[in-house]
């Protein structure tokens, strides 16, 4: 069977909602690993809640972004992982992650890309009054919050909105395109043409 990892850093709801369709039988693959950068995620609890074998690795203890990401690769190559999934990863991977898994690396991001690029998205679409954001699945390439989009859908930002109300109302729309993708991708059902991804 078809087997990914997923790297996570904090609270694990994308997570728990890959966990809640592969358990349905929504995704029709394996999660190999868990993978995070931070000790006291709860994305751990929900790995080992699921069964699934976790690994910590605290960006501190190494050297630099390079070296990180290097761990990082092998833990995952490790578990024999065909693709990997990062569902709200707050460490940027060098470019030997790509290099490794080239157009296999899937990530999440609580904006309508191009727009609030990097980790304060939900923050600054709120400061910068747009009335609609959204969410964003797309594939990683060496770029930032770059590369070819998979799925997007926009979310309406309501009168008296803080951060964290809008942000949960994006991840309900994330907890729902998130497993749709990862169920796709793992029937390679995505053909990727430059930055364009066709669903076959
Ligand atoms: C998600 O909104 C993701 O897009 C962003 O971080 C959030 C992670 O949430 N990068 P959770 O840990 O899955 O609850």
């Amino acid at each position: 069977m078809t087997r990914f990892a997923v790297l996570a850093s904090g609270a694990g709801t994308n997570l728990q909602a890959i966990l809640d369709a592969v358990a349905s039988g929504q995704i029709a693959a394996e999660p190999s690993l868990v993978l995070t950068d931070r000790p006291n995620a709860k994305a751990l609890d929900r790995a080992q809640a699921a069964g699934i074998p976790r690994a910590v690795l605290p960006f501190k203890d190494f050297e630099s972004r390079e070296t990180f990401t290097d761990a990082v690769v092998a833990e995952v190559k490790s578990s024999g992982a065909d693709f990997v999934v990062l569902a709200g990863f707050m460490r940027i991977l060098a470019p030997a992650a790509c290099e490794a898994y080239p157009n296999a690396i899937i990530n999440t991001h609580p904006s309508l890309l191009p727009a609030f690029q990097g980790a304060s998205a939900v923050a600054e679409a709120i400061a910068y009054g747009v009335t609609v954001t959204g969410c964003t699945v797309h594939l990683i390439d060496e770029e930032l919050d770059h590369g070819p989009i998979i799925v997007q859908e926009a979310v309406p930002v309501l009168p008296g909105d803080d951060e964290e109300s809008l942000h949960e109302r994006i991840k309900v729309v994330e907890h729902r395109l998130l497993p749709e993708v990862v169920a796709n991708f793992a029937q390679g059902r995505y053909r990727v043409d430059g930055r364009h991804v066709a669903l076959t």
